[in-house]
């Protein structure tokens, strides 16, 4: 049963959920960004929200202006810093506000992207969305719609309906979530992650793998959601070494931005596991990226997990190895494959100590009922405690 058809899982009553659903009409392809307006007939005044650097330095934001023109009015905010505070989107939605906008465009990473939901939620809902982030309930339906359109291949918030977003008041970092949420259109366009860097490169290419296998893992898991990841871990293993040889490798670009939009689904529709629970205290603790932290759990995850859902593991590793890979040989495959690629990480190496693991495994929050492995105090405990050191 290990590689059996996804239908048949299905039928076999592997999967409670069967359905699928989306709202987001995706465009892909080089140069799509420049005829973007042809699929804006809902907006007339607009507001790009945007980081602070890379979107200008990299042109994307002038050609992203350009392709606009035609509109009754373009306004811009670049005031977004990698963990989107809610200053800075209450900031965002002010400018927007202003100009009486009737949608938000993100253009960046998934920090930009998400910072553009939290802002369309805030113009949707009287120009704020500080209460509504505290109170933790559904984004409301009243929102402007958002256009996604990223310069990374990785978080896939352009099909996704959460926003990660930081209370820097209060010191938590938490999501925004609800179908509201979901793009009215994700524009991706591979071209426009040509200028992204080495490292980053790689690391976002990483966190779609980890979105491939964890949505899979998910107890909300489904057909259609294994399909996506299925394609999109032989895509990551395929693709991600090319472009750690060159990075102006073209077909590696567009495949992994192709990827990450698949990936993008599946979040919606299924979750993350503990590897995203666990990372967010690594990340708090050492401000190291999101899939540095990633990396740093992942072959202990791979061991916590393996048993519990033994297809996703036998296709891992029959991609990350051969055909008749046992799935309990995944944790090693993982670490060489991040060794590979030049992001493996142990905790220790991003800056944890031993005596720092029992107040992670305190501050993991969140739901843990969708990862079908062990997931106690103690469970969380032992994964940390394997990925201090270089045990695989
Ligand atoms: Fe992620």
């Amino acid at each position: 049963m290990s590689n059996g058809m996804s239908y048949d899982l299905m039928r076999a009553g592997v999967y409670g959920n069967s359905g699928f659903y989306s709202g987001t009409r995706v465009v892909f392809g080089e140069g799509e960004v420049d005829r973007i307006a042809r699929h804006l007939d809902f907006a007339r005044r607009v507001l790009v929200v945007t980081g602070a650097e890379s979107a200008r330095r990299f042109g994307h934001l002038e050609r992203l202006e350009a392709a606009l023109a035609g509109l009754e009015s373009v306004s811009v905010s670049a005031n977004i810093s990698p963990n989107p505070r809610l200053t800075e989107v209450e900031a965002a939605a002010a400018v927007g506000l202003e100009a009486g906008v009737d949608c938000v465009i993100g253009l960046g990473g998934g920090s930009a992207m998400d910072a553009a939901k939290g802002v369309a939620v805030a113009l949707g809902n009287g120009g704020s969305v500080t209460d509504l982030f505290r109170s933790g309930t559904e984004a409301p339906e009243e929102t402007l719609p958002v256009v996604c359109v990223p310069t990374t291949a990785g978080t896939g918030s352009e099909t996704s309906k959460g926003a990660i977003l930081s209370d820097e008041e209060r010191g938590v970092k938490g999501g925004l979530r609800g179908e509201a949420l979901l793009p009215r259109l994700a524009l991706v366009d591979p071209e426009l992650t040509y200028s992204v860097p080495m490292r980053v490169t790689l690391e976002t290419g990483f966190d779609v793998l980890t979105h491939a296998i964890e949505t899979w893992t998910s107890r909300r898991a489904g057909p259609i959601v294994e399909l996506f990841s299925r394609h999109a871990i032989a895509a990551v293993h395929r693709w991600l070494p090319c472009l750690k040889s060159d990075l102006n490798d073209r077909e590696a670009r567009r495949e992994m931005s192709y990827a990450c939009l698949l990936m993008g689904f599946n979040l919606a529709n299924s979750s993350t596991c503990l590897p995203h629970r666990m990372q967010y205290p690594v990340g708090a603790a050492t401000d190291t990226s999101h899939p540095a932290g990633l990396a740093a759990l992942y072959p202990a995850w791979c061991e916590n997990t393996h048993a519990a859902a033994a297809p996703v593991f036998d296709y891992v590793g029959s991609v990350l190895g051969t055909a008749d890979t046992a799935a309990a040989a995944v944790p090693k495959l993982m670490a060489a494959f991040l060794e590979d690629l030049g992001i493996r990480w142990t905790l220790k190496d991003l800056g944890i100590e031993g005596s720092q693991l029992e107040e992670l495994a305190g501050a993991v929050s969140g739901n843990l009922e969708a990862d079908p492995g062990p997931t106690q105090p103690e469970d969380l405990m032992r994964l940390y405690e394997r990925s201090l050191d270089e045990p695989f």
